[in-house]
């Protein structure tokens, strides 16, 4: 779908073919995208939807969005689906591209998933991201003290577009000196999760792909020399069952969590903070007992979901909410609206950074669940909690927000504060 959408918007005759769209469909129009929450909730009462256009389908509440995310029926592999052939022209004569598509995990399923995700998770242990937490702190307050004594700071150009750029690259094994291509690649390959900057056509995201698979080949090549207490080395040495990852994998897969982990990050922070300045009385609790700040971020998560849909092939005919999915049609998962389905979530609206039982499916479920979720939350933790600290007085305008145009992901363009 979501690669469908990209072909679409590409072209003006895509863009007029959308413009047919019942209202509540139309994600990208301006109004939707700054509170795109009323829509869910018609998508919500309607139970599944219909994109005629697409010969899709949106699934909009909680217990519908598990079972897509769930069921062997949908796939993320979207072989299936004929319109894919748009995504194999793309990446014909791109190798380096065509490498990155075939062993993206989110776009693969079954058995290759499994053993891809495996190894990587191998090397990408819940330990290793733990031992970061020292690192990150140091950090967020060598980002933050450099607007010690000024009077503002903007929260996504100074703390949440740079932390998640750092703490990837670090993480890697990419050297300090080389961190602002690094930047642009991810910049470039985060396109792809946002159909609406293929206006833009689809060169910038296959010369970033190129040039970042360039660069990392040769960084393989260090650490196979000289391995160091690095990602890299350590998806270099992953095995299981005397399996080990490929040359053109690792290149891949490395390319993934830099696509992946930079701008949800990012839209995570910026999120946290635009929410606390709408809330006043919930950033006051929050200011009084710190030890609110985990579930404080599993409601931010809840309440304005840095990805807000994703999208699943139907690969064997299957009933969902009482309509039979054919092979081939596409699902689009709403996230966003699961998150608030009064089915599931008591008094949905209410934004409370104690929620308990705040089972949201912001990171996904199942077998494609974000492997960088752990990241996420440490990042966005140690973020805002160090925000609150240094700079307890921030203040700033919560209602003339500039959101991103994605569809998918959402986050403020920007976000000034008044420090003092
Ligand atoms: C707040 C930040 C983040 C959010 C909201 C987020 C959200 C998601 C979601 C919803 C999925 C599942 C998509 C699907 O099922 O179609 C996913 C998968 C994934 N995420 Fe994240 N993510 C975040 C941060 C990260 C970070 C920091 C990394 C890595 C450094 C990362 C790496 C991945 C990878 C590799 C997958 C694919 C897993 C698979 O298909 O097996 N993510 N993420």
């Amino acid at each position: 779908m979501l690669r469908l959408l990209q072909s679409l918007v590409a072209s003006e005759r895509g863009m007029r073919a959308l413009g047919t769209l019942s209202p509540s469909l139309r994600f990208w129009h301006p109004d939707v995208r700054r509170d795109p929450y009323v829509h869910y909730a018609r998508l919500r009462e309607q139970g599944i939807t219909r994109m005629r256009l697409f010969g899709g389908w949106v699934a909009a509440r909680c217990a519908d969005v598990e079972r897509v995310l769930q069921e062997p029926a949908f796939s993320t592999n979207r072989e299936a689906v004929p319109l894919m052939r748009l995504l194999d022209r793309a990446t014909r004569d791109a190798p380096d591209f065509r490498s990155f598509a075939e062993n993206n995990l989110l776009m693969i399923d079954g058995v290759r998933h499994r053993r891809l995700r495996g190894l990587v998770a191998k090397a990408f242990t819940p330990r290793r991201v733990e031992a970061l937490r020292p690192h990150v702190e140091a950090l967020v307050a060598e980002l933050l003290e450099r607007w010690a004594g000024r009077s503002e700071l903007d929260v996504v150009r100074d703390l949440a577009r740079p932390l998640p750029a750092i703490v990837i690259a670090e993480l890697l094994g990419v050297p300090a000196g080389d961190r602002e291509r690094f930047d642009a690649w991810s910049d470039a390959l985060a396109e792809l999760l946002d159909p609406l900057s293929a206006r833009r056509g689809l060169d910038r995201p296959r010369r970033a792909s190129a040039e970042l698979a360039d660069y990392l080949r040769g960084l393989l090549a260090e650490r196979r020399r000289a391995p160091r207490d690095d990602l890299l080395s350590a998806m270099l040495e992953a095995r299981q069952d005397g399996d080990t990852l490929e040359a053109g994998e690792l290149v891949a897969l490395a390319s993934l969590l830099l696509a992946a982990g930079h701008e949800t990050t990012t839209n995570l922070i910026g999120n946290a903070v635009l929410l606390l300045l709408r809330h006043p009385e919930q950033r006051k609790r929050l200011q009084d007992d710190r030890a609110l700040l985990p579930s404080a971020i599993e409601e931010c998560l809840r309440f304005e979901p840095p990805v807000q849909l994703t999208d699943r092939a139907v690969v064997e005919p299957v009933e969902l909410r009482g309509v039979r999915l054919e092979r081939g049609a596409i699902v689009m998962a709403l996230l966003a609206a699961a998150n608030r389905d009064p089915e599931r979530f008591p008094d949905p609206e209410r934004f409370d950074i104690g929620r308990r039982e705040n089972r949201h499916l912001s990171f996904g479920l199942g077998g494609h669940f974000c492997l960088g979720a752990s990241l996420a939350r440490l990042e966005a933790q140690l973020a805002l909690g160090a925000l609150l600290e240094r700079f307890p007085d921030f203040a700033g305008s919560a209602d003339r927000v500039l959101w991103k145009r994605s569809i998918v992901l959402r986050g403020p363009l920007a976000l000034p504060l008044r420090l003092h």
